[in-house]
């Protein structure tokens, strides 16, 4: 059984990524990331130092402190026993550091030495400054980037706020390596965007990216704002079934290898975008929450899901998914179901009475009870109750 992957030429020992965010900051953390285990790893956007006339060189990105929240419970708590349990959770930063050009591009010449693991470069320039774009892509080879993915959360307000397929030409028109277009903008379709960029000439698509997005998040018995008093980003799990469906879509729209990102914790949901099309799996958020050994857990999780399915490979399962994907107006609407109770295991608490929309259940003798012609077969109460005693059952 193997988990290479051969990913727009880039070849790597397992599909997993991580992707470009504070995990991959520096030349230490890609080593921790190769030791680790990881594919790959796409290193922190690098951008060109911005600087106000007369004013020393400032690194892009401000510095607020401290500026990182895990939260995954009302209160804005955190509780890694809910995160173990699959629970969502959400990263949230602010002021995030952007290493310069030139101490990324050293940092690479000396790893490509020592490191099995290849390395991506996430690049980040201006709306419109293509020549930027174009100047960080050749760096960024030149050191010895195994590809270059551009970081496209810089959308062209101008331009209606779509993704700019000029920046993917423009860079490809200097590039050596292969170059990945990572989608921000979820508003869009992955319909339309995914084939404009390709013809571009992108050679493969990460989707979805959530950098750019502006949110907030609000203690409120403290009556304050999480971190700092202003806009973030986040990342984690949340956005997962974003994410997947992007991947979903993107797999039917385009021919070229896909990375899904966004919301990934485990090797459940690495499985899960690949199930969908996708060729490599990046991992950001999870990182924060559980560390680099995550990784480990990763493959290993993996390798025990293709013994269990017997796999030989990612091929045998990539996609597989995709053919059982319908659209709303073809899922079959009979025969319907109706919701009943197990007795034996109704422990009377009332909680599916409560939630049922259409008063079907009621509690009779302190077991619930099910009036077969209210019942409008929706399967709340089945997620609902604490002790699985509904289940669902055709009729007809
Ligand atoms: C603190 C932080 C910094 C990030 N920096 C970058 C970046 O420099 N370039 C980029 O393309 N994405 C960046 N991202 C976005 C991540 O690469 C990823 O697309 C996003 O967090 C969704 O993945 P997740 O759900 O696994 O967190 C950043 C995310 C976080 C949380």
């Amino acid at each position: 059984m193997s988990l290479k992957v051969e990913y727009c030429g880039v070849k790597m020992r397992n599909p997993i990524i991580a992707a470009s965010a504070t995990p991959t900051i520096g030349p230490m953390n890609l080593r921790r990331l190769d030791k680790a285990g990881a594919g790959s790893a796409v290193i922190k956007s690098v951008v060109f130092p911005v600087s106000k006339p007369g004013e020393p060189i400032q690194r892009y990105g401000k510095n607020p402190r401290p500026r990182f929240a895990v939260i995954n419970k009302a209160g804005t708590g955190y509780d890694p026993a809910l995160t173990a349990k699959d629970g969502y959770f959400t990263v949230f930063r602010y002021g995030e550091r952007y290493p310069t050009p030139d101490e990324y591009a050293e940092g690479i010449r000396q790893l490509k030495k020592e490191i099995e693991m290849p390395i991506i470069a996430s690049i980040c320039a201006a709306p419109y400054k293509y020549d930027d774009w174009k100047k960080l892509a050749e760096i960024m080879q030149d050191a010895g980037s195994d590809a270059i993915e551009l970081n496209m959360h810089c959308l062209p307000k101008i331009k209606h706020n779509q993704t700019d397929p000029g920046i993917v030409s423009a860079v490809k028109s200097v590039a050596k390596v292969p170059v990945i277009c990572k989608l921000m903008a979820d508003w869009e379709d992955p319909a339309e965007v995914g084939p404009k960029v390709v013809e571009a000439g992108a050679d493969a698509i990460t989707a979805i990216g959530t950098f750019g997005r502006p949110v907030l998040e609000i203690d409120a018995e403290k009556e304050e704002f999480l971190l700092q008093p202003a806009f973030g980003g986040m990342g984690g799990t949340w956005n997962r079934p974003v994410g997947l469906a992007w991947i979903a879509r993107l797999s039917r729209a385009v021919n070229v290898p896909l990375s899904g990102v966004s919301g990934v914790s485990d090797w459940r949901d690495v499985v899960k975008y690949i199930l969908v099309g996708a060729t490599t799996v990046q991992v950001c958020g999870a990182l924060y929450a559980k560390g680099y050994g995550l990784i480990g857990e990763m493959t290993n999780g993996i390798e025990g899901y293709m013994e269990r399915h017997g796999y030989e490979s990612l091929e045998d399962f990539r996609g597989k998914l995709l053919k059982d994907l319908k659209s709303e107006a073809q899922l079959v609407q009979d025969p319907p179901v109706k919701a009943s109770i197990d007795k034996a295991k109704c422990v009377g608490c009332g909680k599916c009475v409560d939630s049922c929309f259409f008063t079907a259940i009621s509690m009779k003798s302190k077991k619930a009870v099910v009036d077969q012609n209210a019942c409008d077969g929706c399967g709340i109460c089945t997620w609902i109750c604490p002790v699985q005693a509904p289940k669902m059952t055709q009729v007809g």
